[in-house]
């Protein structure tokens, strides 16, 4: 057992419906077999646990582990490629590297390189985009095993469009996705999930074997993108005979309360309305979108039409694995809509990026907030002295403010230490998988 204390803040609560931040100065978590025991004030919970050994984290401040709805793994060596829309982007930059996975050794490479971007930035739970090749998904499971993350990834399928190493077939991807969710599906905290590429490299066939997948595989996550580029667009409902583009996976029966479509910056009401029925989640990629220039994400529109949203980076096309990034980034992008923006503040960008990803995830009662009986996935921001947001924390004049400069000045340099699970993988520059 361990008692921690610091300085905590955390969104137990919603705030698009009325919850607050909760930020406790003095805090204690009690935290034992790596679930949160108890938790209040300090000296009462250390009153009533005087022998257990303290961790004094009172300089910066603890926040959960940041949740991540959408990354891809194979595209962390490509991230940075400016200047083209999506499907340029594709070709000139993602594909090529994606093919590149077919060597698992090359494959390892990245996995590990991707595993220590998603640590070093305090991202404990991701919902990864896998790789085309069955050998790349193995050694991401792997990576993600031996660090304890909480991952959700699988196999990439496509059947058209894409260059032909990254082809399969319905029967290829039906044996190699039922293979790999043997071996990993509920592996410690790993889960599979159904992932076409997006309808645009997929056809009826492929999605269908998806479908077929996703029945079978108990507790799996379904995940692909939607409606991001309004050239893809129009060219999903031409290959799809004038269906939109959330019917193309509703038809399959991709769309659940297990299943998170990335992007979403340019949906019809009719398509708000299935995702909200179904209880589908959105992944927004405000890095993203900006940086292919997709557009402004219509949060407003989720939001009024209860359409779930959380944050994804989308690294590659996403500019880096900061979440705390794409949090001021959704906040500039509602500032940029104007009357059609939802303002958004600092606990909402807090929330966004823990508790929402959580919920999205199917994880809302076992991350996402540190509360009793959850895990304690934690980071520890501890800028150094002078350091822009040491300056900004010494000089906010309340909690939400001193949260406004975690998003504003907070980088993957501020984090002092990262736990998952109660298991701390990440002190400053030092990181290790917990087994070591
Ligand atoms: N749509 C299909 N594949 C991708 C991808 O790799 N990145 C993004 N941003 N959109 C996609
Ligand atoms: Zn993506």
């Amino acid at each position: 057992m361990t008692l921690f204390r610091a300085r905590v803040m955390d969104t137990p609560a919603d705030p698009f419906t009325g919850g607050e931040l909760r930020s406790d100065d003095d805090c204690g978590i009690l935290v034992q077999g790596g679930l949160i025991a108890a938790r209040g004030p300090f000296e009462t919970v250390r009153a009533a646990n005087p022998d257990e050994p303290v961790l004094d984290l009172r300089d910066g401040i603890v926040l959960p582990g940041l949740v991540d709805t959408h990354v891809h793994f194979p595209q962390v060596r490509v991230i940075g490629g400016l200047g083209m829309p999506l499907l340029d982007w594709l070709d000139q930059c993602a594909l090529p590297e994606e093919v590149r996975m077919g060597e698992v050794d090359y494959a390892r490479g990245v996995a590990r390189d991707f595993v220590t971007g998603l640590v070093d930035s305090g991202t404990t739970t991701a919902l990864v985009f896998g790789s085309h090749f069955a050998s790349a998904v193995d050694v991401m499971f792997e990576a993600a095993d031996r660090w304890g993350l909480r991952v959700t990834t699988g196999l990439v399928t496509s059947d058209r469009i894409l260059p032909e190493p990254l082809l399969t077939t319905p029967e290829r991807a039906l044996k190699e996705q039922a293979e790999l969710a043997a071996r990993w599906h509920g592996k410690g905290r790993l889960r599979y999930a159904v992932t076409p590429r997006f309808s645009l490299s997929a056809s009826e066939a492929i999605l269908e074997s998806c479908g077929q997948t996703f029945t079978e595989v108990d507790g799996a996550f379904f995940t692909s993108h939607v409606n991001e580029n309004l050239r893809e667009v129009q060219e999903v409902r031409d290959l799809f005979g004038g269906s939109s583009y959330v019917d193309t996976y509703d038809k399959f029966g991709l769309l659940t309360e297990r299943s998170v479509l990335a992007h979403d910056v340019h949906p019809t009401d009719a398509e708000l309305a299935t995702l909200a029925t179904r209880h589908t989640s959105v992944a927004h990629c405000p890095t993203s979108n900006s940086a292919l220039g997709s557009g402004l994400f219509p949060l407003r529109r989720h939001h009024e039409a209860g359409v779930h949203v959380a944050m994804g980076s989308d690294v590659g096309a996403g500019t880096g694995f900061s979440m705390l990034k794409e949090g001021l980034q959704a906040y500039f992008m509602q500032r940029l809509l104007g009357d059609e923006g939802l303002p958004l503040t600092s606990t909402h960008l807090l929330w966004l990026c823990t508790s929402a990803g959580a919920q999205a995830l199917g994880l809302g009662d076992e991350v996402g907030d540190l509360s009793v009986g959850k895990a304690f996935d934690a980071i520890w921001l501890l800028p150094e002295a002078g350091d822009p947001l040491a300056v900004g924390l010494g000089n906010a004049k309340s909690p939400e403010d001193a949260l406004s400069k975690v998003f504003a000045l907070g980088t993957s340099s501020d984090i002092g230490g990262v736990w998952v699970g109660g298991d701390q993988i990440a002190a400053g520059r030092w990181r290790m998988p917990p087994s070591h």
